[in-house]
């Protein structure tokens, strides 16, 4: 085995080209795979960079190692670019017009038999992120985090040119909460006393704007201990923003030319302008507030309509204030029964009490199971004023609004991606404003912040709340937008509350006492009594812009390390158990349930 000595690589496997025949090349990579032929070894070289034929002679004695040559093998190896024979060009690689004949080859590196090739995609997930390294081998992720790079190099380049500074925050730093659980860090020379990983370095940032920096960004590592999804992560990066002496409209036009400068970029696409529409319209339209715009399918309010009709629950739903609505889905008229059960129990799942459907034959023939409910006049009247059409289904729910939305825009959803009603060819930007402020917790009974306790109310709102109208509550509007793209919250933002009183307000608001605030935002309420421009901001979700710039539904693929849903790494196997010692030293002891956790892993 040798170490490179005065081996010096001369390009990358990916660049060779006919402009390089004849030129003596030297070449490092991975073996991709071999084949004998003719008393010749015909490998393919891969680096990061792309693969290139290599023609290596067994018999010569410079080139006798690749007899041992094996797949993943990493080698270093000179020869002469030449053209292919005609008959033997791969129009399919950039490099497939030329191959390496190699005069001199040694191996730097063997490799046992890896437990799956790179570029097979039926390898099961958890053996991929045990050996995500190999993984990373795979021109799938190569590619991925290649873009991402372009991406993170793009919008630095973007808002240092529109005066941004990027600054560096804490990550050992106290609770900044955003609607997770924290991450908590024992201290050793403070005992008893924790830090918290930033849900994202929102005070820290607003506390920039006080110290003046007028407009910050930063690609910021954020910690947040929930549920995880298939674009959720415990651990992500934001593409955090602020500015001072702005208002709403401000940040979003700043972060409609960075979204659309980044397309054409990375996609090579216009996206247009981005449209707004505010919460309560997307709720009505499509059930949801982050509608999936390439899904051509909307709600519709049939309440009117269904009132009165016969069917005791719609009867009920309307009449004790909640609605009834409606979705038409074209080409499910032929839907069998096990297909409706199946949105049945879809729409069960997101606390609808059912689902009925119409379904409309070719000739517009109308079925439904509760059909003897209605006159047929009424029957056609609720289908024509939910849309439906020949062939298609309506779908509708009776509920409070919420539930009905939730059912209808999941099955939309559904619908569209089993019937192919989703047109890919564009991805369809959204900016979703005028969102509520405050949001009631049943469980906890208190209000908390939709999406932050430092977002600033809208104006009116502002003066309802500082009045303390709770009977008012659920319907104060904030100063908050989120960035919709696809169908995924792709950031969010809002201008901040600037002034100490009105904090002071939220919290109290937020049923947080005088004590509890000062313990945790004190400094920050502190802060905010030095002089405070009026500022806003933005955070993209940094992980969730790859997924949309890759074209990928999986936040993992945009990872280079990512953890699985149960926020373990299996590479590594984190979190993993630590010396007592250690925990001593931390002032920390295990409950009996946490023993009892780390016996059964021990056992298992
Ligand atoms: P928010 O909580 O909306 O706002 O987060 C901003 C964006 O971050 C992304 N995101 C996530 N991505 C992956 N995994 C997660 N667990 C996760 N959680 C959030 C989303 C989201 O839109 N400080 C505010 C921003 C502000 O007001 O400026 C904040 O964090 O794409
Ligand atoms: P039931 O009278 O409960 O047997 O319901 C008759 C049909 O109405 C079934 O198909 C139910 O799924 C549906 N259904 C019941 N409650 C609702 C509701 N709130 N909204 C929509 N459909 C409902």
């Amino acid at each position: 085995m040798k170490f490179l000595k005065d081996l010096k690589r001369t390009h990358y496997c990916g660049e060779l080209t006919k402009s390089q025949e004849g030129q003596s090349v030297t070449l490092m990579g991975w073996v991709d795979s071999r084949r004998d032929h003719g008393g010749l070894v015909f490998i393919d070289l891969r680096d990061r960079e792309g693969i290139i034929q290599v023609v290596l002679d067994p018999n010569k004695n410079e080139t006798s190692v690749c007899k041992s040559f094996r797949s993943e093998f990493v080698i270093a190896l000179t020869g002469t670019v030449k053209v292919r024979p005609e008959g033997m060009i791969n129009k399919h690689i950039t490099t497939g017009e030329v191959e390496i004949h190699a005069n001199k080859c040694e191996i730097l590196s063997e490799a046992q038999t890896p437990p799956f090739q790179a570029d097979d995609q039926k390898v099961s997930e958890n053996l991929r992120l045990k050996y995500r390294y190999l993984d990373i081998r795979s021109q799938r992720l190569q590619k991925n985090l290649i873009t991402r790079h372009k991406i993170t190099q793009f919008v630095r380049n973007f808002l240092s040119e529109n005066h941004f500074i990027e600054v560096e925050t804490p990550i050992l730093y106290k609770s900044t909460p955003e609607g997770a659980r924290d991450y908590l860090v024992p201290s050793r020379v403070n005992l008893g006393h924790f830090y918290a990983l930033p849900q994202s370095p929102q005070t820290l940032k607003q506390l920039l704007m006080i110290g003046g920096m007028d407009r910050y960004f930063q690609i910021a590592r954020c910690f947040r201990d929930e549920d995880l999804r298939a674009d959720r992560q415990p651990e992500f990066t934001q593409i955090d923003i602020e500015m001072s002496f702005v208002d709403q409209d401000d940040v979003i036009k700043i972060n409609s030319e960075l979204a659309r400068q980044l397309w054409k970029q990375v996609k090579a696409v216009d996206i247009g302008d981005i449209p707004k529409m505010t919460y309560q319209e997307a709720m009505n339209r499509f059930g949801c507030d982050k509608p999936d715009l390439r899904i051509p399918m909307e709600l519709v309010d049939v309440s009117e309509v269904a009132q009165n009709c016969g069917f005791q629950v719609f009867d009920d739903t309307v009449t004790r204030g909640g609605v009834v609505k409606a979705l038409a889905v074209p080409g499910a008229g032929n839907f069998s029964r096990g297909q409706m059960d199946k949105l049945t129990s879809l729409a069960k799942q997101m606390g609808a009490k059912g689902l009925v459907w119409i379904k409309a034959d070719a000739n517009e023939e109308l079925s439904s199971p509760i059909s003897k409910f209605f006159s047929p006049e009424k029957f056609k009247e609720i289908f024509k004023t939910a849309g439906g059409q020949k062939d298609g289904a309506v779908f509708m729910v009776a509920d409070d609004f919420d539930i009905t939305c939730a059912a209808l825009s999941q099955i939309r959803i559904q619908l569209a991606k089993e019937l192919n009603l989703i047109d890919k060819s564009k991805d369809k930007f959204l900016w979703v404003t005028d969102f509520p402020l405050l949001e009631y917790d049943a469980e906890d009974r208190r209000w908390v912040a939709r999406h932050h306790p430092f977002t600033m109310p809208e104006d009116e709102s502002l003066e309802i709340m500082m009045k303390g109208q709770d009977s008012e509550f659920h319907q104060l509007k904030a100063k908050a937008y989120d960035l919709v793209c696809n169908g995924y919250e792709v950031g969010g933002g809002s201008v901040r509350i600037h002034r100490n009183d009105v904090q002071s307000t939220m919290f109290k608001t937020l049923g947080m006492s005088e004590e509890e605030t000062q313990h945790r935002f004190g400094f920050f309420l502190d802060a905010l009594k030095y002089g405070t421009p009026p500022h806003g901001g933005f955070a993209w979700g940094m992980d969730r812009l790859a997924m949309l710039l890759v074209n990928t539904d999986a936040i993992r693929d945009v990872i280079a390390f990512p953890k699985t849903a149960k926020a373990t790494d299996l590479m590594a196997d984190a979190p993993s158990t630590v010396e007592r010692a250690q925990l001593l030293e931390l002032g920390i002891r295990l409950n009996q349930q946490a023993e009892k956790n780390l016996q059964k892993n021990k056992d298992s």
